[in-house]
């Protein structure tokens, strides 16, 4: 096609549609799952205060060097660093595998959000042991593999449809539905007799859990490890989907509302979930457990339960289905920049690669149970390694190439495109380059200790 290089790559028609698909990115099973029981167990009221503050010093400057570095060079992770500054190619190349490796093993948990979806739709009977229904389904040969499979094609489809067409498009239905939805079960949840346990497990704080000094920085470096989950930084998802930006977009702007958005997010999961737990008499517990195991038995108790299980699975496959297409077309597009392949063919290309990967992570917790490396299986150790590793050494390695080799000016230039007040400068300039690399290190060194 005689396309200009621009329009062979992709533009968001509006500012708008940026915020929706970048938050898209970010909001996802972090927010669902973990952040509700995490935020409860680790201090209540204390924790939400300092998710806030982190939000605040390492989510927003972070985000904001990384859709500067892509609006400025208009370009994938890998080629945005290498126009750059060569010698820092290599941070790209740790983006890309990263964004790799994570959505191998998240389209398998997307696969099950679909299967519990199916599971609604006819009759939603999930027996009378919701643990033993996920833990037989989980760690079975085939099914498992097929709806992650559908979920990687869906994913796929999307991101072969183009940046407005498909991602922009899709992130403009599903992110608003996501919200409705999830006010929604909110509204129901928190209105159960016996709800209001739940919100005070949530906004309570607890002295108790910061007690001791050990106790606090404890608390403090989980909501610092949930910041970075949660906006999925580290990974230039911001880097490619702001390399699609039009230049008189207000990244300053963008970058407080899509943090923003992702933080209410968290609260409003928090809110739909807990008080249903508490309501019913369970306990919250942790990961994937609590919305697959204990969630069904709580649905399964409250009057219309199949319809609130339903909306509810839909809004999680909603979030997932975000966070999957962006960690997708981080990786077409470097082959589409590079390589010039056509978006179908990098597009289908990876996503075939990496449901092959994802085929064996999901047989990680079946049949190939007895493969291990480092005592974890394929799925856990695929997690492990791009959480805690290679996820905060990106994000830190991005904070030192702002901060002291492109410099700080470049990203005030690129935010000040268009007249706009660059008004956080200062505060920028000192979170780049000093705090965020510092608590990074923390998170980085915290998160190998085993607890
Ligand atoms: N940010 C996502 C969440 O909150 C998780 C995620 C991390 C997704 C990294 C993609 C990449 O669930």
């Amino acid at each position: 096609m005689s396309q200009s290089p621009k329009h062979h790559r992709g533009q968001f028609t509006s500012s708008f549609g940026f915020i929706l698909a970048a938050a898209g990115s970010a909001i996802g099973l972090g927010n669902l799952w973990k952040f509700p029981y995490v935020a409860g167990n680790s201090g209540g009221g204390f924790f939400i205060v300092f998710y806030f503050l982190f939000a605040l010093i390492l989510g927003v400057p972070i985000m904001l060097a990384e859709m500067s570095i892509g609006r400025k060079t208009e370009l994938n992770p890998i080629g945005a660093f290498q126009k750059l500054n060569k010698k820092w190619t290599f941070v790209g190349v740790l983006c890309c595998v990263c964004a790799f490796i994570i959505l191998s093993y998240y389209s398998v948990v997307g696969g099950w959000v679909l299967k519990y979806i199916f599971a609604y739709l006819t009759g939603g009977n999930f027996g009378t042991d919701t643990s033993a229904y996920f833990g037989n389904f989980i760690s079975s040969a085939f099914e498992p593999a097929i709806w992650h499979i559908i979920f990687m094609a869906f994913c796929a489809l999307v991101v072969i449809g183009g940046v407005a067409k498909g991602i922009e498009k899709a992130s403009k239905f599903m992110l608003p539905c996501l919200f409705i939805l999830i006010v929604v079960v909110a509204i129901r949840s928190v209105t159960l007799p016996g709800g209001m346990e739940g919100v005070k497990f949530l906004l309570v704080p607890k002295f108790d859990a910061i007690g001791s000094l050990r106790e606090l920085s404890n608390v403090m470096v989980l909501a610092m490890g949930q910041i970075f989950f949660s906006l999925s930084l580290g990974l230039g998802i911001a880097i490619t989907y702001g390399s699609y930006l039009k230049k008189d977009s207000n990244l300053q702007k963008d970058a407080f509302v899509i943090v923003g958005l992702d933080t209410l997010m968290a609260v409003l999961s928090g809110l739909a979930i807990l008080p249903a737990v508490f309501a019913f008499g369970f306990a919250p517990t942790a990961g994937p457990g609590l919305i697959f195991e204990t969630l069904p038995s709580v649905f399964d108790s409250m009057p219309l339960g199949i319809v609130f299980g339903l909306l509810f699975f839909i809004l999680v496959f909603f979030a997932a289905a975000t966070s999957a297409i962006a960690l997708l077309e981080v990786v077409a597009a470097y082959f589409i920049d590079h390589f010039r392949w056509s978006r179908i063919k990098a597009t289908v290309l990876m996503a075939f690669v990496m449901g092959v990967i994802g085929i064996f992570a999901s047989l990680s917790m079946g049949p190939l149970a007895g493969f291990t490396i480092g005592g974890m299986n394929l799925f856990d150790a695929m997690g492990f390694l791009t959480d805690k590793i290679l996820m905060p050494i990106g994000a830190f390695c991005i904070c030192i190439f702002v901060g002291y080799v492109w410099g700080v000016d470049k990203v005030a230039a690129e935010v000040q495109h268009h007249g706009v007040k660059f008004h956080i400068l200062r505060f920028f300039n000192v979170c780049i380059k000093y705090i965020a690399p510092a608590l990074i290190l923390v998170i980085l060194v915290m998160g190998l200790i085993p607890a």
